[in-house]
């Protein structure tokens, strides 16, 4: 598998193997990632982080993998003070800065940034976030906590909240599809998960149900992956406000709930997730956000061309 040079943009362009060589990669290096073993295999080599959008978790774990690896960072920071300000389009700051630079991530807020971006750019685009469109690289963190939390194979996993503008959860169930699993999406009627993608996934054979009841959706499944209502998508706040609070996990909750089920959540969480869940055995959330280093690291050894 040639993974040097390739730029990830979206879950649709991998396979199963390709997923699983990434994954796999990721486990080679986790003790890296914990600092508990050295590298400098990305030693002479400069991410460049492009974060046209807010960002904690994505960015900074980014910056660790390259920088445990033995790279450095090249961040533009704050979009304001940037050549941006001054008109300059994506087209030309992803040519210049593919100059500087042997990869480039990119959170931007148009869908199809990144895709546009990588026409335009000589080293591989790693699409962290465009719009409500794809977070591929939140979605190999995912498969690898579902992988080390729960399992992979014949999952059932439930999707909740905002799955019209989540671009994790849009991620996240076509690479589902490649394992055969089991999805309930639960949401308000006002952000269902787009019926054009539900279409996907029932024709790459998946079995798809709808909800608005969290209570019913969580009894049986292996995982629940929660999501935050994403009111920077909103069209006007009034409709934000309409569905803000609808879908609630809590202690009580969870009662019914089977006692091995993990509970994910890319983060940040608003109100979606009581900070009473914190304290019992199914809440995953913290763990995961920390595999997005290993995860990370892999796919940028694999696209820098230091792994294979
Ligand atoms: C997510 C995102 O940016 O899409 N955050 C993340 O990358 N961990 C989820 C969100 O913002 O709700």
């Amino acid at each position: 598998m040639m993974f040097k040079g390739m730029h990830i943009i979206s879950m649709k362009n991998f396979s199963r193997k390709m997923i699983d060589h990434i994954l796999d990669t990721a486990e080679q290096l986790e003790d890296i990632a914990r600092n508990k073993e050295q590298s400098d295999i990305l030693a002479g080599k400069i991410l460049a982080v492009l974060f046209f959008e807010p960002s904690t978790r994505t960015r900074m774990s980014f910056e660790t993998a390259i920088m445990r690896l033995g790279g450095n960072v090249l961040n533009l920071g704050s979009v304001d003070i940037s050549s941006i300000a001054k008109g300059e389009s994506l087209a030309d700051t992803i040519r210049v800065v593919a100059g500087y630079s042997n990869a480039i991530v990119l959170r931007h807020p148009m869908e199809g940034a990144a895709k546009l971006a990588s026409e335009f750019s000589s080293v591989p685009i790693l699409n962290a976030g465009d719009g409500a469109g794809h977070h591929p690289t939140q979605t190999f963190l995912d498969l690898y906590t579902i992988r080390r939390e729960s399992h992979l194979e014949g999952l059932k996993i439930a999707l909740a909240g905002d799955l019209k503008y989540g671009r994790t959860v849009h991620s996240l169930c076509y690479a589902l599809s490649h394992y055969g699993a089991d999805i309930t999406l639960v949401s308000p009627e006002e952000l269902r998960m787009p019926q054009e993608i539900i279409n996907d996934l029932k024709n790459r054979g998946l079995n798809v149900t709808e909800t608005d009841s969290m209570e019913s959706a969580i009894k049986d499944v292996d995982v629940l992956y929660m999501t935050r209502v994403q009111k920077e998508r909103f069209p006007d706040d009034a409709e934000y406000q309409k569905v803000a609070n609808r879908l609630k996990i809590t202690p009580e909750l969870l009662e019914s709930a089977r006692s091995e089920m993990k509970i994910m959540h890319p983060l940040p969480r608003t109100t979606e997730i009581d900070p009473g869940v914190d304290a019992t055995p199914h809440a995953c959330y913290f763990q995961q956000s920390f595999y997005g280093v290993p995860v990370r690291m892999a796919l940028l050894a694999l696209v820098m061309g230091a792994m294979e």
